[in-house]
């Protein structure tokens, strides 16, 4: 309980350590602004790898979609990540950022199999998830070792938005199908090496974690010349103090039981892969905007961001909880606000929440913003999107510039 408390404090101090920074940043970049600070990323690429010390053959790919930003990506690399990727366009860039071939693994979903020929082209791993999509490749490149992506039918994750794994789910192949794709192989039309399972993401109980991997284990059983066991990502952070989080040790102690009861793993030294995106960069992100407005009304006290769900779409997509504070005025009094944004359109970050004393020009910061933001950015309602910037070694770097009115109109034909 000490050390958990012991903790906190660090997890405390780091912020308001931060504040300093975040503050320095906004001066510095103008906002809104995304700020990364790669020291957190540091951590709990470290605080996985040593919870699956115990396990031979172990493998992070960082999902890029999560945070694709070349400097990120990069610096997954220097840590020693591999990477998973979804688009062809996710692929090159990872290809453009120094990963090697076999440390990108293409799961896409529904795309076209030219897409898939230009996966196969770029030698990268290839991960399908259709039974459609494996015959139309089996007929070009039977001796081209794939994966397979299972639907588990499994129900976890923290929104429906993220639930991916069950039986009504577009992902994954549902496990009726698995013999005859075994059958494929026994007619060497095709070769399975990987077998994948991701089902959602924001996943904190243990059980659902360990249902997913024990099917890998009896789908893996079915094929015979598989060497990797994917095991998605899904990995939950807290949101706020006291919050829930997977816990590390029981995931990893989890898959150790298994390889146990499964000889077979150690026997032919499988490759054992994690692919998190929000364990990894969530939380070292912060979003900062500033206030444009206090706006009284009879029933509320509206605080009008300068930015809206172009830039940061979590809370309206999945109702998803990210702490905001008040980094020009971090210790007074706290009132209740309703938090929006200024698309027309609803965009309530959050609703009745309690932050320290708001004034028209405050900046506010948004933490757990480094997952799933930037990235699912958009230009709707022609605004630019912000700058990116990261907090390394006590200094501030910018890794992306604000856009300005030329990327909106760029590409653009005018037929009057
Ligand atoms: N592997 C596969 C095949 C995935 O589809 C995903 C995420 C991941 C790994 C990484 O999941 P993570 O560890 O980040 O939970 N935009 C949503 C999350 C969508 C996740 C999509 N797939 C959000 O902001 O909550």
């Amino acid at each position: 309980y000490d050390l958990f408390l012991n903790l906190i404090y660090i997890f405390e101090l780091n912020f308001n350590m931060n504040i300093k920074k975040l503050k320095e940043a906004e001066i510095k970049f103008g906002n809104p602004l995304y700020v990364y600070d790669l020291s957190i990323i540091e951590n709990q690429f470290k605080e996985l790898k040593n919870g699956f010390r115990n396990i031979k053959n172990f493998k992070i790919n960082f999902a890029a979609k999560s945070l694709s930003n070349i400097s990120i990506l990069k610096f997954m690399k220097k840590l020693g990540a591999g990477l998973d990727t979804v688009s062809i366009e996710e692929v090159k860039i990872g290809l453009i950022c120094g990963f090697n071939n076999e440390d990108i693994t293409f799961t896409p979903n529904g795309v076209s199999f030219n897409e898939i020929e230009e996966a196969y082209n770029l030698k990268v791993k290839i991960n399908l998830d259709s039974l459609e999509s494996i015959k139309d490749f089996s007929k070009k490149y039977s001796s081209y070792p794939i994966s397979i992506r299972v639907n588990p039918n499994i129900l976890s994750g923290g929104n429906k938005n993220v639930s991916v794994g069950h039986d009504e789910s577009k992902f994954g192949i549902p496990q009726d199908y698995l013999d005859e794709i075994a059958e494929m192989e026994n007619k060497k039309n095709i070769i399975i090496e990987g077998i994948h399972i991701h089902t959602g993401s924001d996943i904190v109980e243990l059980d659902n974690f360990q249902e997913a991997f024990k099917k890998i284990f009896l789908v893996a059983k079915k094929f015979k010349n598989v060497k990797i066991l994917n095991f998605g990502g899904g990995l939950k952070i807290p949101y706020f103090e006291g919050d829930s989080k997977t816990n590390i040790l029981n995931l990893s102690n989890s898959i150790k039981k298994l390889i146990n009861d499964n000889s077979f793993v150690t026997k032919n030294n499988l490759k054992i892969i994690l692919e998190p995106g929000k364990f990894l960069v969530g939380e070292s992100g912060y979003f900062l905007t500033k206030v444009n407005y206090v706006k009284k009304t009879p029933n509320k006290v509206f605080v009008q961001l300068n930015s809206g769900f172009n830039h940061f779409i979590r809370p309206i997509f999945y109702d998803s909880y990210h702490e905001i504070i008040n980094i020009t005025n971090p210790n007074d009094k706290e009132y209740e606000y309703d938090v929006v944004g200024y698309v027309c359109e609803q965009d309530n970050f959050a609703l009745k929440r309690k932050i320290s004393n708001v004034r028209k020009g405050d900046i506010l910061c948004f933490k757990n913003a480094g997952a799933y933001c930037s990235s699912m950015s958009s230009n709707y309602n022609s605004r630019i999107k912000p700058a990116e910037v990261c907090i390394w070694k006590n200094k501030l770097v910018k890794i992306k510039e604000r856009e300005n009115l030329n990327n909106i109109l760029n590409g653009q034909i005018d037929i009057f």
